[in-house]
């Protein structure tokens, strides 16, 4: 990894993953989230101080950036919940089947290589009752603005760590056997149209 992948990537998707609309559409899943759950790509934290703690026994957070979780210490500190972090590829989770309660994706959907693998975790992972709580930014219902975004994907997924700005969020999860039991959708105000619209909600195991 060079120091750009290494030290500025981690920096400015922390910046970009904390601002003021960001945190209102963390406000919206996180919460929900109940018994053990298990996040997908933790990141720097910052869905840590939104967890319902009278709900979640523990959190584990999976991901491959190290210093990522450099970054979370301070959060999972602070944190109402128990937090353990695993540093690995939420493609490939060494965890036993069937095991948490929850599964939280925020943000993440548009960076792991492989989303369909990932899915296919998270599906494994999951209880039969459990529940996948998700918000990603993707692809947009608009040609105007999804011709820009698949014209800028190349050059964003560069700038910005691996982040594809044209996934369907709603199509990944469907494909993948999930049965989706509430899902919303807008572009995020003060944000821009290619990197702004986002699709939240709760899915099941069809
Ligand atoms: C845009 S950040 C979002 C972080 C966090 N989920 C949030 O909402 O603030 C994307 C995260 O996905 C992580 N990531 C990339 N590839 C991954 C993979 N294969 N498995 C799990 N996480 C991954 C990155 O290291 C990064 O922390």
């Amino acid at each position: 990894m060079g120091f750009y992948s290494e030290r500025v990537v981690p920096r400015l998707v922390t910046c970009a993953c904390g601002t003021k609309p960001v945190i209102r559409q963390r406000q919206k899943v996180v919460p929900l989230a109940r018994g053990t759950v298990l996040e997908f790509g933790i990141g720097a934290g910052h869905n840590l101080p939104h967890y319902d703690a009278s709900h979640v026994d523990k959190v584990i957070g999976i991901d491959p950036c190290s210093k990522s979780w450099e970054l979370a210490e301070a959060r999972a500190n602070q944190a109402k919940v128990k937090v353990e972090f695993i540093e690995g590829s939420a493609e490939n989770i060494p965890l036993a089947s069937a095991s948490v309660d929850s599964v939280l994706i925020t943000f993440t959907l548009c960076t792991v290589p492989n989303p369909q693998a990932a899915l296919a975790e998270a599906r494994r992972m999951l209880k039969p009752d459990g529940k996948l709580f998700f918000c990603e930014h993707g692809i947009a219902p608009d040609e105007r603005v999804a011709k820009w975004q698949r014209r800028i994907n190349p050059l964003w997924k560069r700038v910005f760590g691996g982040c594809h700005i044209t996934r369907d969020t709603r199509a990944l999860l469907q494909e993948a056997g999930f049965g989706i039991d509430a899902i919303e959708q807008m572009y995020l105000p003060g944000t821009p149209a290619v990197a702004g619209f986002n699709t939240w909600g709760e899915a099941a195991i069809a």
